[in-house]
């Protein structure tokens, strides 16, 4: 079929569905939700057997709707409708939830029910769900609504509002008020709920420390506690507040005052000198913050690193690389690299850049410390390493993946392995040895300049990762760790670090390492300092999330010229 996926913004989702249509064979092009006239002029360019809108803000213009079947994916069950479904799940406790796919009509999230799938509830933030539950359920619904029109004949439900399965029902957008957190009468559950119910956006208005803020990424802790409200402990980027019955950590800040850059950061970088009376706190055993976590049992390391958005600045690159060091310095056999639950990396903190004196200055510091990481994984020579990817990756986060032995990929997860959408930045971490390595030249040319999202199945048979294991992230974090297990306790192991040492003295004799990072900074160097200032208004671009105004070649298949089209199907 031809899809054409209509959407707001090339979201995780939005990514998913180009990926997993793409692998079931349908020709699928993607359209950015900019007006009617565009969409209209979409429609009759690709000339869709069906539109699919994963996430839109604004209705379907009805010219569109009338003449082609138009399927929106919303993120609730049956009934509901409004632009907060999540919000509300989370800030009312629901238990289970789920995603519905509707047929666009006149009246928004009201057409007729193609299908309607569950999920259950975590305790999680807002994008944690929708990148993980939501999108999972969006894609077998999406995909079982296709297959529905593929075989004919199947008549979408009516819904019928009062109907005795309906538990749905019309909300209105999520005001800040509904969210308020009342730090003298709110448990550490209420206010977990009512900061995950806004995160990543748009966060919960507060003030802290006489700061005006939005409030972002809060965990519980067991053993702090204090005055309500109070500020009572930070920790590297996080700050801990009190509660009523206990403590939240909180790890991200976006400033609320007029004419500052609104961007989120650390907490400790927006609170800067007030902090200066806080006292740090050390990470105890129990339920507590902690983005940098090692564990380890039978001969296998496991390095946990979590954080935000898959965002690494420089100090977190560096006490990555100390804690990898760490973990080397153990009796160990295998290093199980675990990135996050929601991210394995998305490459730089673009955001501490964007903040930074000097935004240059900042990315050749950041791209030189996780360059520093990446070479520490690739020359780890007395014992495997293994890079498990829990979640989605990007840019130069995919590449530190490939710096391990073997790679593993949770399936489904999408990985965006190319930099060039970030204003032509030619990227570092060693990408022109790594990508190479494993997909060889041809293929490696193609995934750069391409700059597609890619799924675990094209991953594998590219050569990317090694295996994507099924399921959830605590399946897969099981499945991860019995294969390090079988690894650790292989016989052969003496034999696969020999092998893997002469592979890379090899490889260092023909080229050495510090070259390919010699060659890749002086370009990057240029896309920092250089004259042409893209990757410095993309980035701007990037952190303030201003809307793109047309929707990118790559992906508008629709909207290729000649040259274009006849590159992408070489390709
Ligand atoms: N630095 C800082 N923040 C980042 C980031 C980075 N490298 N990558 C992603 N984020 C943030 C986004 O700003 C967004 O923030 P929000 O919570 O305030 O909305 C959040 O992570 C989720 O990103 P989003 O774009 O909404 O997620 P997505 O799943 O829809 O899209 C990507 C994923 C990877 C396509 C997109 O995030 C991306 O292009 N990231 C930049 C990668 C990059 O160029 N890195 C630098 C070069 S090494």
């Amino acid at each position: 079929m031809r899809i054409l996926l209509l959407t707001h913004s090339f979201n995780s989702l939005a990514q998913r569905l180009f990926v997993a249509l793409g692998e079931r064979g349908h020709q699928v092009s993607v359209e950015f939700d900019i007006n009617d006239r565009v969409t209209e002029e979409a429609v009759a360019l690709f000339r869709p057997d069906v539109v699919v809108a994963p996430f839109l803000k604004r209705a379907i213009p009805e010219s569109v709707w009338r003449s082609t079947v138009c399927l929106i994916v919303h993120p609730g069950i049956k009934g509901d409708r409004g632009p907060s479904a999540l919000d509300w799940a989370i800030l009312d406790g629901e238990r289970a939830w789920g995603v519905t796919v509707l047929q666009a009509s006149g009246e928004m999230d009201a057409g007729d029910i193609w299908e309607s799938l569950p999920f259950p509830m975590r305790t999680a933030t807002k994008s944690s769900l929708y990148r993980n539950e939501v999108t999972e359920t969006a894609e077998r619904a999406v995909l079982t609504a296709l297959d529905h029109i593929v075989q004919g004949g199947f008549r979408p439900e009516p819904l019928d509002e009062h109907g005795p399965d309906i538990r749905g029902r019309p909300r209105p957008a999520m005001k800040q008020a509904d969210r308020a957190i009342d730090w003298r009468a709110d448990g550490t559950s209420a206010v977990l709920r009512k900061i995950h119910s806004g995160d990543g956006r748009p966060g919960v208005r507060d003030e802290i420390l006489g700061v005006p803020v939005w409030l972002y990424d809060a965990h519980p802790d067991d053993r702090l506690a204090g005055a309500p409200g109070s500020v009572i402990g930070r920790r590297e980027g996080a700050v801990c507040r009190a509660t009523i019955d206990g403590a939240v950590w909180i790890g991200y800040l976006r400033r609320r005052e007029e004419g500052t850059v609104p961007l989120k950061l650390p907490a400790a970088m927006v609170l800067g000198d007030r902090l200066a009376a806080v006292p740090e706190v050390p990470a105890h055993d129990g339920v507590t913050w902690r983005d940098i976590r090692y564990e380890e049992a039978d001969g296998v390391g496991v390095l946990h690193f979590a954080f935000y958005n898959g965002a690494m600045s420089t100090r977190q690159c560096e006490r990555l690389r100390d804690a990898y060091a760490r973990a080397r310095r153990r009796d160990t056999r295998v290093i199980v690299l675990m990135g996050g639950p929601d991210f394995w990396s998305n490459g730089m903190h673009l955001n501490a850049i964007e903040a930074a004196a000097s935004a240059a200055d900042e990315s050749w510091r950041n791209i030189n410390a996780i360059d520093d990481l990446v070479r520490d994984i690739v020359t780890t020579d007395d014992r495997l390493t293994i890079a498990a990817m829990q979640g989605n990756a990007s840019a130069g986060g995919v590449f530190i993946a490939l710096a391990a032995d073997r790679v593993l990929a949770r399936n489904g997860i999408v990985l965006n392995p190319h930099y060039k959408g970030m204003g032509n930045l030619y990227g570092s971490e060693y990408w022109t040895y790594l990508l190479p390595r494993r997909a060889g030249a041809a293929s490696a040319e193609v995934v750069t300049e391409t700059r597609l999202p890619m799924g675990t199945a094209e991953a594998r048979r590219l050569g990317l990762i090694d295996g994507h294991p099924e399921g959830d992230v605590t399946r897969f974090r099981r499945a991860v760790l019995d294969i390090a297990g079988d690894l650790a306790r292989d016989p052969a192991l003496p034999a696969l670090l020999r092998d893997k040492a002469a592979r890379r003295s090899a490889d260092e004799e023909r080229k050495p390492l510090a070259a390919y990072r010699a060659e890749e900074l002086e370009r990057m160097r240029m896309n920092f300092y250089g004259f042409d200032p893209s990757y410095h208004v993309a980035r701007y671009n990037f952190v303030c999330s201003v809307a793109k105004s047309r929707t990118p070649p790559t992906i508008a298949r629709h909207r290729r010229r000649g040259p274009e089209r006849r590159k992408a199907a070489g390709s």
